[in-house]
This record gives structure tokens, sequence and C-alpha cells, in this order.
């Protein structure tokens, strides 16, 4: 009587914590795998590795997926995404989208910055909303990006390497033949100013 009584506990309580408890290590240890590059639970301390805290659901696993096909120009990641399934991608989703940006201070030029700014709001808010901070968007982290991991990647669909969508490439080219070169740098220069 007494052993069947603790069976039963075992299995009730065991009903009870696996729903809950075998979803959230398994998260957390996949991401840990990535924190040497991309910091403590997303956040990254630079300069190369872009923060994913907070990002969206969506355009992370886009990103995972076209790193995996090679459709996304990578250093590293092709060869990093390529050993995840779709369900750990996922599950890594979800773990990182729920994670809080912590925004580095990098030093900045505030007149460029400033600039940057009403450029932002004319050419990319549209699509990047609240000065590239809002996740929902599906766009990637551009407030408090970090600045190489921003130079490279604009250079990449300025290339043509990555792929854009049509609109912001059009915007794009407007924005360089409104203002320059010095444009894109205004850019960069405000969102490493984002706090
Ligand atoms: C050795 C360093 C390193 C490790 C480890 C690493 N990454 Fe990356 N990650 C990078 C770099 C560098 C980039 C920029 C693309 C490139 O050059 O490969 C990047 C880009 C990304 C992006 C694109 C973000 C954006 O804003 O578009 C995502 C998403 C990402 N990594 C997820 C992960 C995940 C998930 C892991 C762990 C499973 C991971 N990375 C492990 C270095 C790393
Ligand atoms: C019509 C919508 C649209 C407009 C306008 C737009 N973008 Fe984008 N942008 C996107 C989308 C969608 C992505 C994600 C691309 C992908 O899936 O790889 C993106 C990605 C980016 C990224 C890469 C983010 C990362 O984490 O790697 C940068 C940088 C960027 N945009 C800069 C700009 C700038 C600067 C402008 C204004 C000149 C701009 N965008 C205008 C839609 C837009």
């Amino acid at each position: 009587m007494r052993l069947t009584g603790w069976v039963a506990v075992v299995i009730l309580a065991q009903s009870f914590i696996n729903p809950a408890l075998g979803e959230l290590p398994e998260a957390t240890m996949l991401a840990y795998t990535c924190a040497g590059c991309h910091g403590t639970n997303g956040s990254s301390v630079g300069p190369a590795s872009p923060s994913i805290a907070g990002i969206s659901r969506e355009y992370f696993i886009e990103s995972m997926h076209a790193y995996q096909t090679g459709n996304r120009p990578a250093t590293i990641m092709q060869r990093i995404a390529n050993g995840y399934s779709a369900a750990e991608i996922e599950r890594m989703a979800d773990f990182f989208s729920r994670q809080t940006i912590m925004r580095p201070r990098q030093t900045h030029d505030v007149e460029k910055a400033d600039f940057g700014r009403r450029l932002h709001k004319k050419y990319c808010e549209l699509c990047h909303e609240d000065g590239g901070r809002y996740p929902e968007d599906d766009a990637g982290v551009l407030a408090g990006q970090w600045e190489t991991y921003l130079r490279y990647t604009l250079q990449d669909f300025l290339s043509g390497q990555r792929e854009m969508d049509k609109k912001m490439e059009q915007r794009l080219d407007q924005l360089q033949a409104d203002h320059g070169e010095q444009a894109l740098e205004a850019l960069i220069q405000y969102y490493i100013s984002e706090q």
C-alpha cells in the first residue's frame, strides 16, 4: 500500500512538473551555445555579432533558414545554423524573442546621429518602426545594434549579396541619390546612438 502510494505521488508530481520544466531548460541550453558570440541571453558584447535579444520570432526563424540554405551571406552562421532542426530553431526563437536587449553605449557623432534620425524618419521608419526598435516589424534590431555589424550588413545589401525587400532597395537608392554617401554614415551613427 505504502509503495503504491509513493508511485502515485511520483507519477502525479511528474505529470505536473514535466510539461513546464521540459521546455525551459532545453531552450536555455540551446541558447547557451550562442552566448559566446551573441552575449548572455542575446545581448551581444560586439562587435561583429549582432544582438538578437528581443528579435521577432518570425525574423529569427527566417534568418536561421536563410543561413542554412546559404541565401543569406555569413562568415560563421551557416555552419552554426546547420546544426539545428526546425523545431530547435523555433524553440530558440521563443527564447530570444522574450529577452530584453541591453543596448551598449557606443561612441558616436552627435550631429551625424541627429541628421540620421531625420533620414530614418523619412526613408526607413515605414518598416523599421519606432526608430528600429519595434520587433513586430520582422526586420531585425537596428536601435542599439553594434556598429561593426551594421556596417557589414549594409554592405551585404548594397553589394547584392544579401537579398532585400524591393521597397527597401528603392528607399536606399533614393536616400543615396538625395543625400550621397554621408547619408548611410548618418544612419549608422543614429542607430548606434539609440539607448
Ligand atoms: C562564433 C560566433 C557565433 C556563434 C557561436 C553564434 N553566432 Fe549568430 N552570428 C554571428 C555573426 C558573426 C553573425 C553575422 C552573420 C555572419 O557573419 O555569420 C551572426 C548572426 C546571427 C543572426 C542574425 C541576426 C540579425 O539581426 O539578422 C542570428 C539570428 C543568429 N546569429 C543566431 C544565432 C544562434 C541562435 C546561435 C546559437 C545557436 C548563434 N547565432 C551562434 C556569430 C555567432
Ligand atoms: C519596405 C520595408 C523596408 C524599408 C522601407 C526599409 N527596410 Fe530595412 N529591412 C526590411 C526587412 C523586411 C528586413 C529584413 C530582411 C531579411 O529578411 O533579411 C530589413 C532589414 C534591414 C537591416 C538588417 C537588420 C539585421 O538585423 O541584419 C538593415 C541594417 C536595414 N534593414 C536598414 C534599412 C535602412 C537604413 C532603411 C532606410 C534607408 C531601410 N532598412 C528601409 C524592410 C525595409
